[in-house]
């Protein structure tokens, strides 16, 4: 029996979140208990998307849910070691968040569509195009396995605005780390 996995959403700016992630190698019960977990902690935390460094876990593990809803278990989607292999369509601009930038907000620039190759949790193949929210969501998660955080992809009115709550961010880690 092995014991439920308790995860904790990492904050800005731990340094893992600056890491580029590491590829999963091992498709095992191990996985599967972390990818169990991080649903159960991003449908707790109001979240569409969670990948695995927002959980302190330097891997390739990507959940979304574009309800964030976990009543509509149809709508998760699991992708690990995924790669964006192209991007298309009009650029557009809407509004995003990140739950390791609680109360933070800002207008995104990205493409409309991204084609995703992944695998699932049983090392099949996933080979698919998305578009409108949930392409938005899956870029933005993939940012997070390349160590880009949404503080980069704001505009300077944006960066402006917060800065006083990212100042806030910073400052509270430095305490909480003596
Ligand atoms: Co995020």
């Amino acid at each position: 029996m092995s014991e439920a996995l308790e995860l904790k959403i990492v904050l800005y700016p731990t340094p893992i979140l600056r890491k580029p992630a590491k590829p999963v190698e091992a498709f095992d019960e191990a996985l599967k208990a972390t990818v169990d977990a991080m649903y159960e902690l991003m449908f707790e935390s109001r979240g569409v998307g969670l990948a695995a460094p927002q959980v302190g876990l330097n891997q390739r593990i990507l959940v979304l849910n574009k309800k964030g809803n976990p009543e509509e278990p149809e709508h998760n989607l699991t992708l690990i070691n995924a790669k964006i292999v192209g991007r298309g369509g009009k650029k557009a601009l809407h509004e995003e968040g990140c739950l390791s930038f609680p109360g933070i907000y800002g207008e995104i620039e990205r493409p409309e569509r991204c084609t995703v190759e992944a695998v699932d949790l049983q090392g099949n193949a996933i080979s698919q195009e998305f578009e409108g929210f949930q392409s938005r969501v899956i870029q933005h998660e993939y940012d997070h396995l390349e160590g880009i955080l949404l503080v980069d992809r704001l505009s300077q009115a944006d960066k402006l605005r917060n800065k006083p709550d990212l100042q806030e961010m910073v400052e509270r880690y430095r305490a909480e780390q003596g």
